[in-house]
């Protein structure tokens, strides 16, 4: 089973779009949950542009699942990690300009600054993902890091399969992610996937071999409002899962 992350920023953005007390992210959260939600992701960013400090203590009370907490690898946001103690950190590249995170993180230039992190957080008991772009580079660097598992950024991804023709093509696309994820297996990190995830191109994931997890925010929350989030958050697990959703039928897992 591929397990659903419900990233819950965007209802936060709606929230601080105002500055009023509503939309409130938990209560997305329990949402989330009642519909499915393996997992609830939320980025603190350093600059508090949605999601803020009581949001995640407040989840961290809440909800029965595990909280996925995205940061920037920042003393500030470590020393958090620790007092908030997530079940599971992800950690992303930040830029103040960009409208969301664009691509994976700098391994190479960043790495002592990883590593200390990742061994500060796994020594605490949580679980430490890297944010990265889906290459065998990126998985080897990660593994070096000591991470349990990488997220991969499927931001080019989903706009080379949304753009593809034909059947062929989309497997053409998807043939980088399924190298990645057995790359990650072999180096016995979990794949986790995120980043521009939709209704027309999450059950594509059901081909990765060894996906474990998908981090899917903005198609969720955006589905939300015709459909309320329980049922937008159940429409994507079974996109996930559903053999019934399976992309190519007959066609056979690439493992
Ligand atoms: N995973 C990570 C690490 C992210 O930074 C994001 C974007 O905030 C997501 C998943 C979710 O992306 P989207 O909102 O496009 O589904």
């Amino acid at each position: 089973m591929i397990r659903l992350g419900v990233n819950i920023d965007h209802v936060a953005t709606v929230r601080q779009a105002r500055g009023e007390s509503y939309p409130d992210p938990v209560q997305a959260a329990v949402f989330a949950e009642l519909g499915g939600a393996d997992n609830i992701t939320a980025h603190l960013r350093e600059d508090r542009r949605h999601v803020q400090d009581r949001d995640i203590e407040l989840l961290k009370q809440t909800i029965k699942i595990p909280l996925n907490f995205e940061m920037a690898c920042t003393p500030e946001m470590v020393a958090f990690a620790i007092k908030i103690r997530p079940h599971a950190v992800t950690l992303v590249p930040e830029k103040r300009q960009e409208r969301t995170t664009e691509g994976g993180l700098d391994l190479k230039s960043a790495f002592q600054g990883l590593k200390a992190a990742v061994d500060t957080l796994q020594s605490r008991g949580i679980l430490v993902s890297l944010f990265v772009e889906p290459t065998e580079e990126a998985v080897e660097i990660s593994a070096k890091t000591g991470a349990k598992a990488v997220e991969f950024h499927t931001g080019k991804f989903c706009h080379a399969i949304d753009a593809a023709g034909s059947t062929l093509d989309k497997l053409n696309v998807l043939s980088s992610l399924v190298k990645a994820s057995k790359a990650a297996a072999s180096a016995s990190l979990q794949s986790h996937f995120g980043h521009g995830l939709h209704y027309g191109n999450a059950n594509w994931l059901q081909m990765v071999p060894f996906a474990e997890e998908a981090n899917i925010g903005h198609a969720i929350v955006g589905r939300a409002i015709f459909c309320g989030l329980e049922q937008a958050v159940r429409e994507m697990k079974s996109l996930l899962n559903d053999p019934k959703n399976f992309p190519v039928p007959g066609e056979r897992y690439q493992k």
